[in-house]
């Protein structure tokens, strides 16, 4: 019996640490280690932008990168753009999870056909 129940909790915490451990999204089997985006191997909170950043070049190329072809002048959501809205350079994990899948925060209000990785 008292076996059992620390297998069980051994096995708790097994489960507990790899679900917030588990690298997903857009790096998913690129062999990252923690302190690639946190810049620690123990990290506590969420990286910011800046920890993005690092690899992946300004917000400026990214809205570059994701700019609408196709705007149409009587429908002023045509022009929307992830990278580049009335919302700001905001925290790229609004969008972009590691952990947890990805979301666009946008959709609380619109409905946009992109997604994010
Ligand atoms: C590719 C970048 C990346 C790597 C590598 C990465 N993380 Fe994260 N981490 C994130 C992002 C983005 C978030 C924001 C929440 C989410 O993704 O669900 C986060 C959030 C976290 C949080 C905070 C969760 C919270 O509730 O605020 C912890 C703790 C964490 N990561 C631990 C780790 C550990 C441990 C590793 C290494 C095994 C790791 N991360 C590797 C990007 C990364
Ligand atoms: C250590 C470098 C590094 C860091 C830090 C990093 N990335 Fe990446 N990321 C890459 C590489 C390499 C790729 C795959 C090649 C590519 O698509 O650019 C990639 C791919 C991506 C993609 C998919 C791109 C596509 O073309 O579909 C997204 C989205 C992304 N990263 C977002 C983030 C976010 C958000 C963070 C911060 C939590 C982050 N990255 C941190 C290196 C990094
Ligand atoms: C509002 C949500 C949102 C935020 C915040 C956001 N992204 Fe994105 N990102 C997206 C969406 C949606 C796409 C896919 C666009 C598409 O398919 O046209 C994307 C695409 C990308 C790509 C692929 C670009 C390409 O070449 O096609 C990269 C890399 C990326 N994001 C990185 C980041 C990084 C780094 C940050 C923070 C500096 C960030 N994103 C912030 C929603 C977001
Ligand atoms: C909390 C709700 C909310 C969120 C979240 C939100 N928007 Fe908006 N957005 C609005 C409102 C309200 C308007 C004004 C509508 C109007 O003028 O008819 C608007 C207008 C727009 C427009 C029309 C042009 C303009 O600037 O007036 C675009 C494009 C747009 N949003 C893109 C985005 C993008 C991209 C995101 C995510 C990065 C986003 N929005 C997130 C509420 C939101």
């Amino acid at each position: 019996m008292k076996k059992s129940l620390l297998l069980l909790s051994a096995l708790l915490l097994l489960s507990a640490s790899a679900s917030a451990e588990e690298i997903g999204g857009a790096h998913a089997g690129m062999d990252f280690s923690c302190a690639d985006c946190h810049q620690t191997d123990t990290p506590e909170k969420s990286p910011t932008t800046k920890n993005c950043l690092e690899c992946h070049d300004s917000y400026e190329a990214l809205a570059k990168a994701t700019a609408p072809e196709h705007i149409d002048p009587e429908d002023k959501e045509s022009a929307a753009n992830p990278h580049d809205s009335h919302m700001g350079p905001i925290d790229c994990f609004n969008c972009h999870k590691t952990h947890s899948p990805s979301e666009l925060v946008c959709a609380e209000c619109h409905s946009f056909e992109f997604e994010p990785k």
